[in-house]
């Protein structure tokens, strides 16, 4: 596992981009997993920025996103359709029909992730992953349990990722409580992982993430058993202190 230990979370954006801009250069057809929630949000600003100064194209990428809340309709500003089409889609060239999205709204679910699943095969498999990491160590919606799930399914929330997201709703009972997410080997398929994270309330995380053990009470650490990952992470959740 590379890491990176940046400044501060300008430095980390920054970073990120750059490594997302270089794969696309390289493979304009790149299919990309994308994430949401605040740690990326910088590095959508500067991929933006990039599309704009002439920097990237994406007219050639396709993107699978790794979560929704469920149930949540499309156009609830807290949903992750929502999310994307304001951070990302809406200011850049990636073909609507290459955008695909978990659905909060489908009436069956499962049929759902089977079909996402299905999707993300058909388009030759994800070839970079970004991922942020919960403060529990949870990647997308896998959240800490006995055992994990392996492919796209439907989950519950726990507490503490309710009261941790609870600051993006009105209230905490407003926060739905199940999601539509990537299973771990969903995540663990694709052929290049970039984790980001920044802060100190995500040192405890990076640390077990780090610590080279692997638990289904920290998914994230399941990282360990992936040839291909690259954390970017501010001095905060690293840990200045840590060697
Ligand atoms: P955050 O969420 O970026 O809002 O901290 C990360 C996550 O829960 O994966």
């Amino acid at each position: 596992m590379r890491v990176i230990v940046c400044d501060h979370y300008d430095e980390m954006s920054k970073e990120a981009a750059r490594i997302m801009a270089h794969e696309i250069t390289l493979c304009p057809k790149r299919v990309l997993g994308l994430a949401t929630g605040s740690t990326p949000v910088g590095m959508y600003r500067e991929m933006c920025a990039m599309y704009k100064r002439g920097e990237i194209d994406f007219s050639g990428v396709t993107t699978f996103n790794l979560d929704e809340y469920y149930p949540i309709r499309r156009s609830n500003p807290q949903s992750y359709h929502y999310f994307m089409q304001e951070q990302l889609f809406r200011h850049v060239n990636i073909p609507e029909k290459n955008i695909h999205i978990p659905d909060g709204e489908a009436a069956d679910p499962e049929k759902a992730c089977k079909e996402y699943e299905a999707e993300i095969a058909e388009s030759g498999g994800i070839d970079l992953q970004v991922l942020g990491i919960g403060v529990n160590g949870h990647i997308g919606f896998n959240e800490p349990a006995g055992s994990l799930v392996a492919r796209t399914h439907l989950t519950d929330l726990t507490e503490s990722t309710i009261k941790a997201n609870a600051r993006f709703f009105k209230s905490e009972d407003e926060v739905p409580k199940h999601a539509v997410t990537m299973g771990v080997a969903t995540i663990l398929q694709a052929k290049k992982i970039l984790l980001l994270a920044n802060g100190k309330n995500k040192h405890d995380a990076i640390r077990a993430l780090l610590s080279e053990r692997i638990s289904t009470s920290n998914p994230a650490t399941f990282l360990n058993l992936h040839p291909d990952v690259t954390v970017i992470c501010d001095k905060e959740a690293y840990g200045e202190n840590d060697s």
